[in-house]
């Protein structure tokens, strides 16, 4: 016979501290969504990302709903992704900081605009998709944005990947 299960009308109520610090054994490439909306960049970095469908080309993107880039990507409707090579670590820190400046997030970023879109697109990331937003749904407090690639290029194809575990950055090798 198998063992009785506890009530779940009466089962303690989950520790959301302790899911989050869980949600740190998660081994994450690292990758920066950027968007350009009313003449300015806007970038971050994030890990909440993955491909969707193949055909057609789906990405999507988690973004939380305090994030100034979330206003930016709704109103742009088109956003890139740059898959970040483990040499970018200063990147990654840099578009993760709370309060940076929305002016010039990109200036010591070497970047360029995506031909399809216009959205920046990082130098030396391992591939940069192109998307252009095709749903966006509430999820928690975070949005999914799924978007179709419509651009892909391959700025630094071969190096090593930027990967996040355990609050920290790391190399594969
Ligand atoms: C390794 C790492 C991964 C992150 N992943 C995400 C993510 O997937 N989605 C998200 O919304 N924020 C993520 N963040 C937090 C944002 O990068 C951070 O809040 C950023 O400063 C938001 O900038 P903004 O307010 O200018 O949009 C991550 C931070 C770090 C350090």
């Amino acid at each position: 016979m198998s063992e009785p299960q506890p009530d779940p009308l009466t089962r303690a109520p989950l520790d959301l501290d302790a899911v989050a610090a869980a949600t740190e054994e998660v081994t994450a490439g690292v990758a920066v969504a950027s968007t350009r909306w009313r003449g300015l960049d806007h970038a971050i970095t994030v890990t909440s990302y993955t491909w969707v469908s193949r055909d057609p080309a789906l990405l999507l993107v988690c973004v939380h709903e305090d994030a100034r880039f979330l206003d930016a990507v709704e109103q742009a409707g088109a956003w890139g992704l740059s898959v970040l090579a483990q040499d970018q670590r200063a990147v990654a820190g840099w578009l993760a900081t709370p309060g940076r400046p929305a002016v010039g997030q990109l200036s010591r970023v070497p970047h360029r605009p995506g031909p399809a879109t216009g959205v920046p697109l990082l130098d030396g990331a391992l591939a940069a998709f192109e998307c252009r937003t095709t749903a966006a749904h509430p999820a928690g407090d975070h949005v999914v944005v799924v978007g179709e690639v419509v651009g892909l290029d391959h700025p630094a194809a071969g190096a090593d990947p930027l990967v996040r575990f355990r609050r920290s950055y790391h190399a594969l090798a």
